[in-house]
């Protein structure tokens, strides 16, 4: 069923699916980086969380109405997705600042942001993803301002929903990343991974880090910590 490697990223790669144009699997690593790559690091097991707590997290987003690319999880490190052309942009939701906007523009971290911030951001490796604006977006990509906003106001929903997900296992939901991607029918779908990689979750009662801060700023244990989200997570029906 597993068919040719289509593309390797930091953290997953892409395989065809033999006999079904439309589908990929997508084979999470254990390589952890940080800092546009600069920091660099292997974690037995990180594959494994990432892939269950994604499948968790999109699974939710899927029954509460979004559109993602997500079908099921194969094994432990392994998930079936619809083949998506992925927008290059990366979608921050803020809803607390922490991370590069504190260095950015200088804004203390902890600072609610009310409504929601979202920023975007050019997804290339070269450039270091730098933040771009939606007529850059529009330069950047093939997508029109329509889809801009519709990116936008999908991102503030799954904020909405994911804000209630994480509140419910006692976690605070500060920022995420989001990418979408159009299906061969040109359908707008949630896509790539929501996980402790892409988000930034804190203990509700100790404030404690509990995502890839801990590898980022060398406060923790990685796995220990993205076990502990995950189990947080099965209590979760
Ligand atoms: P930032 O503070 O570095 O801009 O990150 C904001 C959020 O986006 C944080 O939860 C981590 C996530 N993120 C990614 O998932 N991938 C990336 O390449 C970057 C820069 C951030
Ligand atoms: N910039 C990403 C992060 O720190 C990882 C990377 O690009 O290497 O989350």
């Amino acid at each position: 069923m597993k068919g040719d490697l289509l593309y390797e990223g930091k953290a997953k790669k892409v395989f065809l699916v033999e006999g079904d144009s439309q589908a990929l699997i997508l084979s999470y690593k254990n390589d952890a980086t940080a800092f546009n790559g600069k920091k660099k690091a292997n974690f037995i097991g990180k594959g494994k969380y990432n892939n269950l707590i994604t499948a968790k997290i999109f699974d939710y987003l899927h029954r509460k109405g979004i559109k993602t690319h997500f079908q099921k999880s194969l094994n432990d490190t392994e998930q079936l997705v619809t083949k998506t052309t992925i927008i290059p942009v990366e979608v921050v939701v803020r809803n607390v600042a922490a991370g590069s906007i504190t260095k950015r523009l200088g804004i203390k971290e902890k600072t609610v942001f009310s409504p929601p911030l979202v920023e975007l951001f050019y997804k290339n490796d070269d450039l270091s993803d730098p933040l771009i604006n939606e007529e850059h977006a529009r330069i950047l990509t093939n997508v029109d301002p329509f889809e801009i906003e519709q990116i936008k106001e999908a991102a503030r929903a799954i904020n909405d929903l994911l804000l209630a997900f994480f509140q419910s296992v006692n976690l605070q939901l500060a920022d995420f990343k989001l990418e979408f991607g159009k299906d061969a029918k040109g359908n707008l779908l949630l896509a790539d991974e929501i996980s402790p990689d892409t988000c930034r979750l804190w203990d509700m009662e100790t404030g404690e880090k509990m995502d890839k801060d801990v590898f980022r700023e060398d406060i923790g244990d990685l796995i220990e910590t993205y076990d502990a989200i995950l189990q947080r997570l099965e209590a979760v029906k």
